[in-house]
């Protein structure tokens, strides 16, 4: 990703493997600040207040917790208390636990005196690898946007699926910045995802730095604009896909893909394979659906009249905070992975 025309990641190890340095992403659009990650805590801290969110950062974070947390203690109790408290810091992308019990089971074979130099190369290899994915989302993607023959191509998306959410590159948005790099004329229409507004504060502020043409909009606009044919498709990303094409997303996803499905309007899931439960299976879910404080509805963060970052109370009745919800696959036209394009039913196989 570029800021300002300099190459970041999201996350990236510090020199001599003292910690980690993170995009701190509760600040954006209004203040770019890195941040140090160099305990086990700050890194459990940092997913959970979401300064790192998006499904395939969190789980390239928690990997990189466990190797902070080994390079202070080796132990087998200590790699132990690591996995838990990694795993339980957000409940419902599948990326998560994938992550961290896929350097867990390598680790516990290891001699205690390896673990350290392996768990900051598995975690390593997990960044890179999550890169190379989500460049493959995207030209796989933007072969079904050169499907549509239109001069100028509107898209929506919702929540931040994008470069903040990944480690680069993004997984909905990687087909958009594959087709503006190859000359299409697209513009955006950002949900702007209530109630942290990840798709005002994250999505749009990523486009504005690639320079491409964006327009937020509210969370209830998208359905009037289907309705006028003002949006050629629908693209997001997911937090955990089951084995037969449902997907579980930012909260509001669910009623774009009826809306789109009312207009003919293709409904596109992009996500790494990382994603797939294996054990999810039908609609029904068994896994939880966070449930975050009621104060995300009710205090919203903005830049006052003298530039100070401020918060301010905007409702005092109580409030309910569901974070995700469930899009039946009978929504979804395609699911778009590192591997190809899916028809949402036959996904599971793409794990063979
Ligand atoms: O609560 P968040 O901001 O972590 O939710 C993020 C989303 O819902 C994304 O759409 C999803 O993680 C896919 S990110 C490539």
């Amino acid at each position: 990703m570029l800021v300002e025309g300099n190459h970041y990641r999201t996350i990236w190890p510090n020199k001599g493997l003292s910690g980690v340095t993170i995009i701190d992403q509760t600040f954006l659009p209004f203040e770019f600040k890195l941040r140090q990650l160099s305990t086990l805590d700050e890194a459990v801290e940092a997913i959970k207040s979401m300064r790192v969110r998006g499904a395939p950062l969190i789980g390239v974070t928690a990997a990189y917790g466990i190797a902070i947390s080994l390079t202070e203690n080796q132990s087998d109790e200590s790699l132990i208390a690591a996995k838990k408290i990694l795993i339980e810091s957000r409940p419902t992308a599948v990326n998560l636990s994938w992550a961290v019990n896929l350097v867990y089971d390598k680790l516990k074979k290891e001699p205690e005196v390896s673990r350290v130099s392996m768990a900051w190369k598995l975690a390593n290899r997990l960044a890179d690898e999550d890169v190379k994915i989500n460049q493959s989302i995207g030209n796989f993607g933007l072969k079904l946007i050169k499907g549509i023959k239109k001069s100028r191509i509107n898209v929506l998306t919702h929540c931040n699926a994008g470069w903040l959410a990944t480690i680069d590159h993004g997984t909905a948005l990687s087909p958009i910045y594959k087709a503006f790099e190859d000359g299409i004329d697209i513009h955006v229409w950002v949900d702007e995802t209530r109630p942290r507004n990840q798709g005002m504060n994250l999505t749009a502020w990523e486009l504005g730095q690639a320079n491409i043409p964006h327009t937020i909009i509210t969370d209830n606009a998208g359905g009037l604009l289907m309705q006028r044919g003002e949006v050629d498709f629908v693209i997001v990303g997911a937090d955990r896909v089951s084995v037969d094409g449902n997907v579980c997303n930012k909260i509001g996803t669910y009623l774009k893909a009826l809306a789109a499905k009312t207009h003919k309007i293709p409904f596109y899931v992009a996500a790494p394979l990382s994603s797939v439960d294996l054990s999810y299976h039908g609609e029904n879910n068994l896994f939880d659906i966070e449930c975050r404080d009621e104060s995300e509805i009710l205090r919203v963060k903005g830049m006052d009249s003298l530039n100070n970052l401020t918060e301010v109370q905007i409702g005092y009745s109580s409030a309910y905070n569901p974070a995700f919800d469930i899009t039946p696959s009978k929504y979804i036209s395609k699911i778009i992975c590192e591997k190809g394009i899916y028809n949402p039913g036959d996904i599971g196989k793409a794990l063979k």
